[in-house]
């Protein structure tokens, strides 16, 4: 007998057998067991063919490819089980969990400089009886303009630098509206401040479009200036937490009358004059004075019973004086290596 075909099938599962082993995954593995013992594979052609084979001829090779069958499930089956072992381990080699590794830190905030004078501006005026009111943002002309005594042909006006929205709608320039907004709501007495934004179109290295202003209103039936000049004094040694010296100096503003500006000893230099003070000793921080009848008589408050005084002031200003930051941008910048030092 001629052993080609018993040659073939040594052949064929010689060249199996090395496929098998190098099966890089389950997927090509199943590939090749289609291709070998699948319904067309090459093992099942042969198998095929043995009934065609000379009577001779049939039993030996019908042997053979059964035992050719039989040894090639055999490594498919073994091929697949260390597949398997080999992507499980793979699996969870990667899923382990180094518990030693140090924790990823989670930095701490903190409030911005500006937050924490506001914060400190209430709790001190707080302790004084007043509360906090708030108006909008987006205001009208009559409580940004008329009913504080400044009307359309006022000068004050032109030194607003105000952000129009239309005719009659604008970006309030300074929180003194939210006087008139409290005074319209609520009747005497009443001691209020109101902390917010305020918009100016204006800006350049001092003064940036948008800041912060506190603003201070007390209306009763015996207010006075000396009640004014009373609070205001404790108020700033209380925020600068120092024995300053304080001075009123007469101003102008619409809708206060007397008007004044203050002035405290400078933080710097104690008063002996510097490069911050302008060598004067002295720094302007605030605007006040006693409520003008003109913005009584547009809130309806009775001007021959009441009397009010009111304050405005800028707080970044106060911010720079109290934790000597030089520079009014470093608060708009968000640069964390500045704001951590508030933490
Ligand atoms: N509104 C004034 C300003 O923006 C400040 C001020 C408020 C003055 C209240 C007097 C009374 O400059």
């Amino acid at each position: 007998m001629d052993n080609s075909e018993l040659n073939d099938i040594d052949g064929l599962r010689g060249t199996a057998e090395a496929a098998i082993s190098a099966a890089a995954d389950e997927a090509a593995l199943e590939q090749l067991r289609v291709h070998y013992l699948g319904k067309k594979g090459a093992l099942t052609e042969q198998l095929k063919r043995v009934g065609g084979l000379p009577p001779e001829q049939r039993r030996s090779v019908g042997q053979a490819v059964n035992a050719a069958k039989q040894s090639l499930e055999n490594r498919f089956r073994e091929r697949r089980e260390s597949l398997q072992t080999e992507s499980e381990a793979a699996r969870s080699a990667a899923e382990v969990i180094d518990v030693t590794l140090p924790g990823r830190g989670t930095g701490l905030g903190g409030p911005h400089p500006i937050t924490r004078t506001l914060q400190r501006v209430e709790a001190i005026f707080g302790q004084l009886g007043f509360g906090v009111a708030e108006g909008p943002e987006i205001e009208d002309d009559f409580h940004n303009f008329e009913a504080l005594n400044i009307p359309l042909d006022h000068p004050a006006r032109a030194m607003h630098d105000t952000f129009y929205i239309d005719e009659h709608t604008l970006l309030r320039t300074h929180t003194s509206p939210v006087q008139i907004r409290y005074m319209l709501e609520n009747p005497p007495p009443l001691r209020i401040i109101a902390p917010g934004r305020v918009y100016r179109c204006d800006s350049d290295v001092t003064h940036t479009a948008m800041f912060h202003q506190v603003e201070g209103l007390a209306v009763d039936e015996s207010t006075t200036f000396a009640d004014l000049k009373g609070v205001l004094i404790h108020f700033v040694r209380e925020f600068f937490e120092a024995d300053l010296k304080v001075r009123f100096r007469p101003s102008y503003f619409p809708f206060t009358e007397p008007s004044a500006e203050v002035d405290i000893s400078c933080v710097f230099c104690s008063g002996e004059g510097c490069r911050v003070c302008q060598r004067t000793g002295w720094l302007e921080i605030l605007g006040c004075g006693m409520v003008h009848p003109e913005v009584f008589r547009h809130t309806g408050v009775d001007a021959e019973r009441f009397r009010g005084y009111a304050f405005g002031m800028g707080v970044e200003r106060l911010t720079m004086l109290r934790y000597g930051v030089d520079d009014l941008r470093l608060f708009f910048d968000n640069d964390l290596d500045m704001l951590r030092q508030f933490r």
